[in-house]
């Protein structure tokens, strides 16, 4: 039996602009998701899933798409989750060459579903390491992000960067560019994440950015003046200048908006963090709901966030310098 934890993460500076070949900067925060994976003496495959803001399920299968559970939770919620472990698992017998291995997979998470922190990337990655390890298989860290990659494509019908799994992967503060990821060096980041309970629907906001792009020749400056930011970022994140990092957050989340991206309880947070002492503050991921992402090493922006009625949950969540690791082999 082999635990295997991995990190979920935010972005510093860069997405959406990402998406047109600008680089981004997303880092690795210390809430993980865990996986225990067994080997079983048949080739069937049983998930037990708890902490995935669900109330902890069950399911039992060979792993065909007919032998479905039936389970009292969201079907949908469901389906997306054993996609993931599917495809995890599937990745872990291929580089192993053992296609017929049976595994009991048990996840835990402290990433919250949905909110744009990585969640389903972070359990792809355990999971690949956790099998991989219980079959005595050592993969590198680059190579365990390039599968983690191929489920996150396969189950997002090919919408997927190579930011979530990349970052969860490896840690710390990462730079990605088209299919060009590596690491960084970065600072201590006290983050504090906001997180309004909801989602916004990346695909549509991934859309709604293209066609203002088309229209308007300010949000194709925009996207392009987010990607110099990034560098500017980059440069201090090497400086370890962390009041000219979290200025550059603040103007991020400008651009952001001004590309139609944030949101009402979006920019509350922001300002709720602002007004609390941060260094700064912008939302993280696709926007329109979700997660907002604040430095600072007071306990200020966490209580303001609490307090905010546009937030549902406040965390601290430094920065992860460690990506995937075995807990328990
Ligand atoms: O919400 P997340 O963490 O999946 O981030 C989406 C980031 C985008 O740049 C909007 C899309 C992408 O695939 O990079």
């Amino acid at each position: 039996m082999v635990t295997a934890s991995a990190p979920g993460k935010v972005y510093l500076f860069g997405e959406h602009a990402v998406v047109y070949g600008e680089p981004a900067v997303p880092c690795a925060i210390e809430l993980r998701a865990r996986v225990t994976v067994d080997r079983r003496d048949d080739d069937r495959l049983r998930v037990h899933a708890e902490d995935l803001s669900l109330d902890g399920f069950t399911v039992e299968y060979s792993g065909d798409a007919g032998d479905r559970p039936d389970v009292a939770v969201s079907e949908s919620l469901v389906e997306a989750a054993m996609g993931y472990v599917d495809g995890a698992i599937e990745q872990a017998r291929d580089a192993a060459a053992e296609p017929a291995v049976g595994f009991d997979v048990t996840i835990e998470s402290d990433i919250p579903l949905g909110g744009g922190l990585g969640s389903s990337a972070a359990v792809v990655v355990a999971t690949i390491e956790a099998a991989t390890r219980e079959l005595d298989v050592e993969l590198d860290r680059e190579e365990i992000a390039d599968r983690a990659y191929q489920v996150e494509h396969d189950v997002q019908d090919g919408e997927a960067s190579r930011a979530d799994t990349f970052c969860s992967a490896m840690g710390g503060a990462v730079r990605v560019e088209g299919d060009d990821c590596r690491t960084i060096g970065a600072p201590e980041l006290p983050f504090v994440v906001g997180f309004d309970g909801g989602a916004g629907d990346t695909g549509e906001l991934v859309a709604g950015v293209r066609s203002l792009k088309g229209e308007y020749d300010f949000a194709e400056t925009t996207v392009r003046t987010i990607g110099d930011l990034v560098l500017q970022g980059e440069r201090a994140l090497d400086d370890g200048d962390a009041a000219e990092i979290g200025r550059l957050m603040d103007f991020n989340h400008g651009l952001l908006s001004a590309l139609g991206v944030s949101a009402r309880r979006l920019d509350e947070m922001v300002w709720a963090a602002r007004d609390a002492g941060a260094m700064g503050a912008k939302l993280t991921g696709a926007g329109g709901g979700g997660c907002v992402v604040a430095l600072d090493d007071s306990e200020g922006t966490l209580t303001a966030l609490k307090y905010s009625p546009a937030c549902e949950q406040a965390f601290r969540a430094d920065l992860a310098r460690e990506g995937v690791r075995v807990e328990r082999d």
